[in-house]
């Protein structure tokens, strides 16, 4: 099945060869069973089968959520009542709210209303660009119910119209009926990671490093358990507090390190020279009412690449709409439209280890594309509803 996009306005995308965005003015894009097999005016007789008037639009990458918490069962409406007059995410979650209140829901759902409401999620973020999502369990904290959610995340990249990344994270919280942290710690090492390897239901492991929550030593003992069993480590660090999380992240070699709200520069340094993927997840500080975003710009001196995500969950951010967090990312964190936009595409593929296939417009890569009528990909986060996104192509499909 070939299938010819015509009447393109341009193509922008960011090149890796050339370290930059660029436009491309071109006549056509040649789709063959999902990829792209030709940019550009065709010297060959393709058989076409299909063809596709972009109505001179703009193309570029489907936009990729490298940190979201989809796998929850219910709303926190309250939480946010409780913030709104003048408790903080850390109180809340000290009395009972927060992360424990999703366990609860999560734990009486069954898998088939998960999944169905997953589904119904997943059915509005198409609707603002997103092609493919990262997904975290870690409302379930047992092993029954980790395996829960992350059968979940498998059964929506057969039942979804996009690709789901999976991550286990186990260690999101410790669960009320465990006495000590360290069985618990043990328990995710010795008998969740194993099984959610063995049945291979995760490429990632996730780990929520932060006081009051997993310190450093549970965070390395989780990470090697992790990687004996071959998945790949993100982390959630420094979200209310410098714990050095940064540094750590450098030393464990994760893919990506997130929130990143309160590090420091020798650990961002750190972080750059080790690879690690800086995440940065505006939506968040803006839903929580804090006014400390975080530093994007630092983090690109200290040589980082940077990535944007929505970190959507119930918890302390409802927004999944990448076009805003890209105008928050602009707006708060120092980042300019360009790097915004790499933060959506390229760089948030390098954050899921998928940057070979998927975050650039690019010959042999998915034909995920999105349509804009717009002049420029300013215009993205200038006109954030995505109401200027016409189309949404996954693997050569219009969705
Ligand atoms: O990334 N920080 C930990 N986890 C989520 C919040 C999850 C929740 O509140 O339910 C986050 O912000
Ligand atoms: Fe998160």
């Amino acid at each position: 099945m070939i299938t010819k996009i015509h009447n393109i306005k341009n193509i922008t995308t960011y090149d890796p060869i050339l370290d930059k965005i660029v436009v491309e003015n071109t006549d056509s894009i040649i789709i063959e069973n999902g990829r792209i097999i030709k940019i550009g005016l065709e010297d060959e007789d393709w058989i076409i089968n299909h063809e596709l008037d972009a109505q001179q639009t703009i193309i570029t990458p489907g936009f990729i959520d490298s940190h979201t918490h989809l796998i929850f069962a219910s709303n926190r409406s309250d939480d946010f009542s409780n913030r709104i007059s003048g408790k903080s995410y850390i109180e809340i979650a000290e009395s009972g709210g927060g992360i424990k209140s999703s366990i609860k829901s999560l734990r009486n759902i069954s898998k088939d209303q998960l999944l169905d409401k997953c589904l119904k999620d997943i059915n509005n973020i198409v609707k603002t660009g997103t092609t493919t999502i990262e997904a975290k369990s870690g409302y379930g904290l047992t092993l029954e119910d980790e395996i829960k959610s992350l059968e979940v995340i498998r059964d929506l990249n057969e039942e979804s119209t996009i690709d789901v990344v999976s991550t286990f994270m186990g260690a999101h919280d410790f669960p009320l009926e465990i006495n000590n942290k360290n069985d618990y710690v043990n328990l995710i090492c010795n008998e969740m990671i194993p099984e959610v390897a063995a049945m291979n239901l995760a490429e990632f492991c996730d780990i929520f490093c932060e006081k009051g929550y997993f310190d450093h030593e549970q965070t390395r003992k989780i990470c090697n358990s992790a990687k004996e069993h071959n998945l790949k480590i993100k982390l959630h660090i420094d979200e209310f507090e410098d714990f050095n999380g940064a540094y750590l992240a450098g030393e464990l070699k994760a893919v990506s390190a997130d929130h990143l709200m309160k590090s420091n520069s020798k650990g961002l340094t750190h972080m750059a020279k080790n690879g690690v993927v800086a995440t940065i997840l505006p939506g968040t500080t803006l839903f929580l009412g804090l006014d400390t975003y975080a530093n994007g710009r630092k983090m690109i001196e200290a040589g980082c690449d940077i990535a944007l995500a929505s970190d959507y969950n119930p918890g302390s951010c409802t927004i999944y709409s990448i076009p805003i967090v890209m105008a928050l990312s602009c707006l708060y964190c120092g980042l300019s439209i360009e790097e915004a936009f790499k933060g959506v595409t390229y760089n948030a593929a390098k954050a899921i280890n998928r940057q070979d296939s998927i975050g650039v417009v690019k010959e042999n890569y998915f034909a995920d594309l999105l349509f804009w009528d717009i002049n420029s990909i300013a215009e993205i986060p200038y006109w954030f509803n995505s109401d200027k996104l016409s189309m949404v192509m996954k693997k050569g499909k219009l969705i």
